[in-house]
């Protein structure tokens, strides 16, 4: 059965009662995808963390879980909240490992010990950080809840964040005794490497290496070398970072897959996860617009966003807000789907594409499964409590 009769039939009775756009995640896709992505890293769960910025909702987090998956990444707290919440909702609290991929400053490190201390102590130890430098390694040990991980950011060409080895070698003459804090690992993250650069991938990587080997002496437990997502994963699994380290790699991509994942793909035998769904708003001679526009499906790259899912002869073109014209080639001409009908659209970019929606339609082998909420979508705002007005209104 193609992906787009599945598609029909899990939502034949559903359908009329439904408002597009909205996303649609295949749980079976997500099982598969999960399942392959285990059997390439030697069906050692231990050695992928997924990094849940692409998924950010419970259900996936709790398929991810259920195939046997423990350690995750992740960009906001909501995400780290979220995970630590279904991990004990399977009663797997004690087992999960979630890394806070991203920097901590004063307001965010305030917002983390918060919602650590609302779990009343559930779990925390297994929260690790990044340390971006020394000098930041040095506040985090001063100002992070005690007993959480660190892992330096090791900066391998990318330009974004942590720093390059050269800081990280430099910085071991002058390590300081972490009393508060844990060495867990190394962090990096190597998202400029492409599937064509396997060379370049497996220099940084060997310097990687070099560094744990100097690195670990201060460390209480062997070394997690966090490296590489979805575009050059396959690069750091053919490297071998030795016995003394446990490596992972770290693609989140790969659950739901899209476009732009075309060489993972076809290297895990991926199957597409995530759909947007759109109905044709209006129609003309060589052209049908839909109802997804930049606010449904992500257009952060350039046109198309995405390709229409089973049909031939329609090429998306530049979205609006919310219209995506498409153009409908000559051959086509007089059998385009019609007003009204109901398109399913395969994103270029998975992951911000999720983000712009709050509810998601869950289908299971042709079946409807049900609507659930995508929780960790946007970024949380508060640190705490939310700050009191300090103005009541204009006066008169
Ligand atoms: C820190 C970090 N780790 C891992 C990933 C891997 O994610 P993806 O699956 O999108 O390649 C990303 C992607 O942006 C990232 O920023």
């Amino acid at each position: 059965m193609t992906d787009r009769l599945r598609l029909d039939r899990a939502l034949a009775g559903a359908a009329e009662r439904l408002l597009t756009p909205f996303l649609i995640v295949d749980l079976g896709a997500v099982d598969h995808n999960a399942r392959s992505m285990i059997a390439r890293v030697g069906a050692q769960p231990d050695r992928w963390r997924p990094h849940v910025k692409t998924v950010k909702q419970s259900r996936v987090i709790a398929a991810l879980l259920d195939t046997g998956v423990r350690n995750f990444k992740c960009a906001t707290l909501d995400e780290l909240v979220l995970i630590l919440d279904v991990a004990a909702g399977k009663a797997a609290l004690d087992a999960v490992d979630v890394l806070w991929a991203y920097p901590a400053h004063a307001a965010s490190l305030d917002a983390l010990t918060r919602r650590l201390d609302a779990r009343s102590g559930r779990g925390s130890s297994n929260v690790s950080l990044l340390a971006n430098d020394l000098s930041h390694l040095e506040w985090l040990e001063a100002h992070a809840p005690a007993g959480l991980g660190v892992m330096p950011d090791v900066d391998l060409g990318m330009g974004r964040t942590g720093r390059a080895p050269d800081h990280w070698f430099e910085a071991a003459r002058v390590w300081p005794a972490l009393e508060r804090l844990r060495l867990v690992g190394l962090h990096g993250y190597d998202g400029h490497h492409r599937w064509d650069q396997r060379a370049a991938a497996h220099q940084s990587y060997a310097v990687l290496r070099e560094l744990s080997d100097t690195l670990r002496a201060f460390a209480p437990a062997p070394l997690d070398v966090v490296t590489s997502g979805t575009h050059s994963f396959g690069h750091a699994l053919e490297f071998d970072f030795g016995d003394s380290v446990r490596h992972q790699v770290s693609p989140g991509t790969i659950v739901l897959s899209d476009l732009r994942s075309a060489p993972a793909v076809a290297e895990l035998g991926l199957r597409q996860a995530a759909f947007v769904a759109s109905r044709v708003i209006s129609t003309a001679p060589g052209r049908i617009t839909l109802d997804a526009g930049s606010k449904a499906m992500s257009p952060d790259g350039p046109p198309p966003s995405c390709t229409v899912l089973g049909l031939e002869g329609l090429s998306p073109q530049t979205p609006s807000e919310e219209h995506l014209p498409v153009s409908v080639t000559p051959e086509l001409a007089g059998r385009a789907p019609d007003f009204g009908a109901m398109l399913y659209l395969v994103p270029s970019h998975v992951c911000t594409t999720v983000n712009l929606h709050r509810r998601v339609v869950y289908v299971r082998d042709g079946a409807f499964v049900g609507i659930g909420d995508i929780e960790a979508t946007g970024h949380p705002l508060t640190v705490g409590p939310e700050p009191a007005a300090t103005a009541t209104g204009v006066s008169t």
